[in-house]
């Protein structure tokens, strides 16, 4: 059997005398859409932070096909949490910067991403600034940037924390319908449990700081997953919720 595309052991990581992280083990097969969700200031970015480089963990280990995450390795194509757009760039510009970060010549990278524009709702706004866009449109150029660079594992941090509740949820059927036609391998974290739930094989519920693996939940609906409304995702949903809220106790019935 082929070793997961992402796995995580016993990850440990402080920030001098914050305990962070205590004990993260998790893994992503190839081809799934794996989500961690947790309390605000849990360490849920801290993980992403480890996985891109940015300070190695305290203790643990982070594999990729098997093998240690070296920093000459660039499997993640990563999304940071806010809006990760550069202001003063162009939609197209700022959409090619991964691909022209990575040595690929504007030309190049411009003729990658513009067949893209249109699948992403971009179309006819490759001039424009960001600022000129809605706020769900910025999020599906910076998704567009992180999407094109084809690398093997998709890191996604709160990709629609900062939109209000209708256009994320529209922006949630979008990625779902993405990612049905795409099938990336995605880490995706959210506080968001709807959204975990309706894009998630597997969703892994973190603890308070400092962060351990509360639960793991399969969500064992095919994709794309129905409507609103739906009585499978609705008592998943409760079952996370309950989790998240009192961690501690046992269930009585
Ligand atoms: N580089 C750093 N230096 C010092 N402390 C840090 C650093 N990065 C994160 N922390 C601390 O680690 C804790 C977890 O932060 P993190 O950003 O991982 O939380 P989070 O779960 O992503 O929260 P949110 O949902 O609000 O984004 C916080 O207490 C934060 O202050
Ligand atoms: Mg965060």
């Amino acid at each position: 059997m082929s070793p997961p595309r992402l796995q995580l052991v016993n990850l440990r990581k402080s920030f001098g005398a914050v305990d962070v992280l205590a004990d993260i083990s998790l893994s992503v097969q190839p081809c799934e859409f794996v989500s961690i969700l947790g309390p605000s200031g849990a360490g849920k970015s801290t993980i992403l932070q480890l996985l891109i480089g940015a300070g190695g963990p305290d203790a643990g280990q982070m594999l990729v096909d098997g093998a240690p995450l070296s920093p000459s390795r660039h499997p993640f194509a990563f999304m940071p949490q806010g809006d990760a757009l550069m202001p003063w760039r162009r939609i197209i510009d700022n959409a090619t910067l991964g691909l022209q970060v990575q040595g690929m010549n504007r030309r190049a990278a411009r003729a990658r991403v513009t067949p893209l524009l249109a699948e992403f709702g971009l179309a006819g706004f490759e001039h424009h600034y960001p600022a000129q866009l809605s706020g769900g449109m910025r999020q599906r150029a910076a998704l567009l940037r992180t999407t094109v660079q084809q690398r093997p594992m998709l890191l996604l941090d709160e990709p629609f924390g900062a939109l209000d509740a209708l256009t994320r949820a529209q922006m949630q059927r979008w990625l779902a319908g993405m990612w049905d036609r795409h099938r990336w391998t995605v880490l995706l974290i959210t506080h968001d449990v709807r959204e975990a739930v309706l894009l998630s094989d597997r969703i892994y519920v973190l603890s308070q700081r400092p962060a351990r693996i509360a639960r793991q939940f399969i969500v064992p609906l095919p994709h794309p997953r129905p409507a609103l409304g739906s009585p499978a995702l609705a008592a998943i949903e409760a079952d996370i919720l309950q989790t998240l809220f009192y961690p501690e106790e046992e269930p009585c019935r």
